[in-house]
C-alpha cells in the first residue's frame, strides 16, 4: 500500500503544479506540513518514504525484436562494443557489456552525475530490489533470498565468514576448487575453530564420471562435516560437477540429521551462472554465489548469493545491510533485527550503484536471448573446439567431453609448452584465452554467445601450428 505524502512529496507536487501559489503561502503550508509529528522519520539510508518504484523510474528501452523462427546470432553479437579485431574467448574472465547494460550504466550515471543525492534518494532501493527480483526470476529464487555483492570472491567470503563452523567440526571441500573458497574457509576456521577438509575427487578431470564424483564426495561425509563447498565449473579444467547428483546424494544424510547438523551445499557458481539453461531448485544446493560480470556479462563489480530459506538459517552477515528495511531502525530502537536475509546479508555503504542498478537489464538481455539458447549456443562453440583439439596429438584436453560434465570452458595442455607460453603465442595471433592460476596451470579458452564459428575454427587452426 502506498505510504501517506510526506511533505517532501507535497512540496514537489506543488512546485510541479503550476499553481499559482505564493512563496509566503508556500512557506505556510511546507511549515504546516513539518510540523505535523505523525509523520515518518526520513530514513537515514536514503529509503525516502515517498519513493518512486521501479517500475517508475527505471523505463529502461524496449527491446528489440528477436527474429522470427530462430536467434539472429550476429543481432546478439552487434550489441557488444568489443574490439572486433580480437578473437576473443575469454568470456570466463572479466565482462564487457552488451548495449542494453551499457545504455543503463550511462543512464544511471548521469542521473547520479546531476544529483548524486535526490538520485539515489528516490532510486536506490526499488533498483536494487528490481536486481534481486530479475536474478529470482532468472534463477528460480524468490527475491527474498537473494544477496547483491561485488563479486564471487566477496560472495564466498561473506557466506563462509558467516557459518557457524565450531571445534570439532569440519567444511568439505576439494582440491580441484578454486584460491577463493580455499582462502575463505581458511579464515573462517582461524576465526571460529573449525577445520577445512579437502579431498580429490578424481585423478584425470577429462575421464572423471558423475558415479566415481559422488561416491567419493558420500565416502567422505562424516558426523562432524558441516559444510560441502564446492565449484560448479573449474576454472582450471573446465570440469562441470554433478551439483543435482551430489544433492540427491545429501538429501538421505540430512533427512537423518538435526536441522543445526545437515551438511549445509554451498556451491561456487561462476561459470555456471549465464550458461547453463537451469535454477538453484533444480541444481539443489543451499547455497549459489556467482558474479554478473562474467558469463552473465553484466556490470563490472556486481554479484549474487542465492540461498535457500533453511540455508540463510545458518550463516550470520558480516557487513552492516543498508537495505534490509529493519536495519536501521533495529539499531536506533536497540533490537535485534532478526533472521538473516537475502537484504540482511547485502552489504551496505556507497559504491558504484549504476553498475548495481544496471544488473536488472544483465538479466533481461539474458531473457531476451533465451537461457535454453544461450546454452546450446555456448555448448555447441565449445563441442566444436573440443572435438577438434582432442584430434589433435600434441594436445592434451583436460575437459570431458560430455556436456553433462562440462560447460562453456575448454581447458587443455601443448606438449612441450607452458600455459603461459601458449596463452602469449595465441595473443600474438589476436586470440585472447588465459591460463588458470592453478598449481598446475592449463590453457582456457571459453566461447560464449558472441562468438562466431569462425572465431572457433580461427583459435582451432592456430592450436594446430601452435607446438613445442
Ligand atoms: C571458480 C572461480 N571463482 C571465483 C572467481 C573470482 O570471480 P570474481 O571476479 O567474480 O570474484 C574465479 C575467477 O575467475 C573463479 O575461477
Amino acid at each position: 500500500m502506498r505510504k501517506r505524502e510526506t511533505g517532501l512529496s507535497r512540496r514537489r507536487l506543488l512546485a510541479g503544479s503550476g499553481l499559482a501559489i505564493g512563496a509566503a503561502a508556500m512557506t505556510q503550508v511546507v511549515a504546516a506540513q513539518d510540523a505535523q509529528t505523525d509523520e515518518p522519520p526520513t530514513d537515514p539510508d536514503f529509503h525516502d518514504p515517498d519513493e518512486t518504484t521501479a517500475a517508475q523510474v527505471q523505463s529502461p528501452p524496449a527491446p528489440e525484436p528477436m527474429q522470427p523462427g530462430g536467434m539472429d546470432w550476429t543481432w546478439v553479437r552487434g550489441q557488444w562494443a568489443l574490439d572486433w579485431s580480437l578473437v576473443d574467448l575469454s568470456a570466463m574472465l572479466f565482462a564487457s557489456n552488451p548495449r542494453i547494460v551499457r545504455n543503463a550504466i550511462d543512464r544511471h550515471r548521469q542521473g547520479l552525475d546531476a544529483s548524486p543525492v535526490t538520485y539515489l534518494e528516490s532510486r536506490n532501493r526499488p533498483l536494487q530490489n528490481a536486481a534481486r527480483a530479475a536474478a529470482g526470476q532468472y534463477f528460480g529464487v524468490a527475491a527474498d533470498n537473494i544477496a547483491l555483492c561485488e563479486s564471487t570472491t566477496s560472495g564466498i567470503g561473506l557466506l563462509y565468514s558467516g557459518l557457524d563452523i565450531r571445534y570439532g567440526q569440519e567444511v568439505l571441500t576439494t582440491t580441484h576448487d578454486y584460491y577463493v573458497t580455499h582462502e575463505s574457509l581458511r579464515l573462517t576456521a582461524l576465526k571460529r575453530g573449525g577445520t577445512m577438509r579437502k579431498i580429490s575427487l578424481f585423478d584425470r578431470s577429462e575421464m572423471a564420471t558423475t558415479a566415481q564424483i559422488v561416491g567419493r564426495l558420500a565416502a567422505n561425509i562424516r558426523p562432524e562435516t558441516r559444510v560441502l563447498a564446492l565449484t560448479w565449473v573449474h576454472s582450471s579444467t573446465g570440469l562441470k560437477m554433478p551439483i543435482r547428483a551430489i544433492a540427491d546424494m545429501l538429501a538421505p544424510i540430512n533427512a537423518a540429521r538435526l536441522p543445526h547438523e545437515k551438511v549445509l551445499f554451498c556451491v561456487d557458481g561462476v561459470h555456471g551462472f549465464g550458461v547453463e539453461n537451469t535454477t538453484l531448485p533444480e541444481l539443489g544446493c543451499d547455497f549459489l554465489v556467482a558474479g554478473c560480470h562474467k558469463w552473465l556479462f553484466g556490470p563490472r563489480g556486481t554479484g549474487v548469493v542465492f540461498g535457500t530459506p533453511y540455508g540463510w538459517s545458518r550463516v550470520t552477515p558480516t557487513v552492516p545491510s543498508f537495505l534490509a528495511p529493519n536495519a536501521y531502525g533495529a539499531w536506533l530502537g536497540n533490537y535485534d533485527p532478526g533472521p538473516t536475509t537475502g537484504a540482511r546479508m547485502t552489504p551496505g555503504g556507497f559504491k558504484a550503484f549504476e553498475h548495481v542498478w544496471a544488473i536488472t537489464e544483465a538479466f533481461q538481455f539474458h531473457g531476451m536471448v533465451g537461457k535454453a539458447a544461450i546454452e546450446a549456443r555456448t555448448r555447441m562453440l565449445a563441442t566444436r573446439l573440443k572435438i577438434a583439439l582432442a584430434q589433435m596429438p600434441h594436445i592434451r584436453l583436460r575437459t570431458p567431453m560430455d556436456p553433462g560434465l562440462s560447460a562453456g570452458i575448454v581447458a587443455f595442455d601443448v606438449d612441450g609448452l607452458s600455459a603461459d607460453g601458449v596463452v602469449r603465442r595465441l595473443r600474438r595471433l589476436n586470440i585472447i584465452g588465459s591460463a588458470a592460476p592453478y598449481a598446475t596451470r592449463h590453457v582456457r579458452l571459453t566461447p560464449s554467445m558472441r562468438n562466431t564459428v569462425e572465431d572457433v575454427d580461427y583459435a582451432i587452426g592456430a592450436l594446430a601450428r601452435i607446438k613445442g
